[in-house]
C-alpha cells in the first residue's frame, strides 16, 4: 500500500472531486465533515511545503480511497486523515498513517478527528494515540432574546475593505492570537485565498478601530445547507489586539456579528472553541451558546 502513497504539493482536478466523494460518503456515515477548511483551500491552491498532499489509491490506479493532509508549520505537525466509507478496515487508515510519520518534519504527529466519531475513537486507540485538544463547535439558534452590542466611546465599527485592510488585518490577527497554534499563523496569501472563496463576503467581516488603528474584529461566515442541514451561520474568527483587550470589545463585536447572521434570516449560528478557553466559553455560554460536536487531536504524549 505504501509505495502507492506519494507526498505531493498538488492534486489534479480528479483526484480532487474523489477526495470531495470521500468527504461527502464520510459525512452520510461519521456525521461530520473529516477535514476542515485549510485542507480545502490547500487542495484548490496547493499546499506549499511543508504542508503535503498524501493520496491512497486502490487497486485500479485512479480510485482513489483514502487522503491525509500533513501541515508541518510549526513545533508538531497536524494531520487530517480519511478513508473512503466503503474501504475502511482494509489496512488504507493504518498505511496512510505510516506514511504521514514518514514524511513529518516532526516527531510529535498530532491527527484531528473531526465530530469525535466512533471510527476515529477506535483507530486512535489502536495506536495508542491520546487525546490532547479538544475543539467544541457550539450553536445557538436565533429564537434566543440577543441584547444590542454596546462600544466604547472611542471606538468605531466598520466593515473591511479590501485592499486598504489586508495588511492591518494581519497584523492585528497575529496579535490577537498570538498563543494559538494555527490562527496566528494566517499569511497575507491565506488571506487572499479566503477572499477568493464564494463564502467571503466583506458585509459580514467587521471591524474596530480606535484612533485610525484596527483593535478588534469579527469575521463572520454563511455555510450553505449540507445533506439535511438548513444553512448555517458562524462566527468564523474574532480576535482582540491585546492593547484593546478587557473593554469590552470581544463581547461588543461577538454581538455585532451574530445580529448581522440574524439579518440575512438564518436560523442558527455555530461557532468553534477550544474546550479549555474558559473565559471564552464562559463568555458564549452567556451569549446562549450551547455544545453541540466536538473536535478531537489525538497524538502522542
Ligand atoms: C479512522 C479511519 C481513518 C480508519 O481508517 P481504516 O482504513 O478503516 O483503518 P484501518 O483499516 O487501518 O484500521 C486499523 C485499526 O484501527 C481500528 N479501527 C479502525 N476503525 C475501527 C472501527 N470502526 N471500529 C473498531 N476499530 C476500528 C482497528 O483496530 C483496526 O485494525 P483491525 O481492522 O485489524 O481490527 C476511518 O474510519 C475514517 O476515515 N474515519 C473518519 C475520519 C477520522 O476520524 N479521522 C481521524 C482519525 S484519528
Amino acid at each position: 500500500m505504501e509505495e502507492a502513497i506519494s507526498p505531493t504539493d498538488r492534486v489534479s482536478a480528479l483526484v480532487r472531486s474523489s477526495i470531495r466523494e470521500i468527504e461527502r460518503a464520510s459525512i452520510a456515515v461519521d456525521g461530520t465533515a473529516p477535514l476542515n477548511d485549510q485542507v480545502r483551500l490547500d487542495l484548490d491552491f496547493g499546499a506549499p511545503p511543508p504542508r503535503r498532499h498524501l493520496v491512497a489509491r486502490g487497486a485500479g490506479e485512479h480510485v482513489v480511497v483514502g487522503y491525509a493532509h500533513l501541515d508541518g508549520t510549526g513545533d508538531t505537525a497536524s494531520a487530517h486523515l480519511v478513508v473512503h466509507p466503503a474501504h475502511r478496515r482494509g489496512g488504507i487508515g493504518s498505511a496512510l498513517l505510516r506514511a504521514l510519520r514518514a514524511e513529518s518534519p516532526c516527531a510529535a504527529l498530532r491527527i484531528w478527528a473531526h465530530g469525535d466519531a466512533p471510527a476515529g475513537r477506535a483507530f486512535a486507540s489502536s495506536f495508542g494515540l491520546a487525546r490532547i485538544r479538544e475543539l467544541w463547535q457550539m450553536r445557538r439558534p436565533a429564537d434566543s432574546p440577543l441584547s444590542a452590542p454596546t462600544y466604547p466611546s472611542d471606538v468605531t465599527v466598520r466593515t473591511f475593505e479590501p485592499g486598504r485592510d489586508d495588511v492591518a488585518w494581519v497584523k492585528l490577527n497575529a496579535a490577537a492570537f498570538a498563543s494559538h497554534p494555527e490562527q496566528s499563523r494566517v499569511s497575507l496569501d491565506d488571506l487572499h485565498h479566503r477572499m477568493q472563496q464564494p463564502w467571503f463576503a466583506r458585509s459580514g467581516f467587521f471591524l474596530a478601530e480606535r484612533s485610525a488603528e484596527l483593535v478588534g474584529f469579527h469575521w463572520t461566515k454563511v455555510h450553505q445547507p449540507v445533506g439535511q442541514e438548513a444553512s448555517l451561520g458562524e462566527v468564523h474568527a474574532i480576535g482582540v489586539h491585546p492593547c484593546a483587550q478587557g473593554l469590552g470589545l470581544g463581547k461588543a463585536l461577538t454581538l455585532t456579528g451574530i445580529h448581522h447572521l440574524y439579518g440575512l434570516g438564518l436560523g442558527q449560528v455555530m461557532l468553534y472553541v477550544e474546550s479549555d478557553n474558559d473565559l471564552a466559553v464562559a463568555l458564549y455560554q452567556r451569549l446562549g451558546f450551547v455544545r453541540h460536536t466536538v473536535d478531537v487531536m489525538y497524538g502522542e504524549r
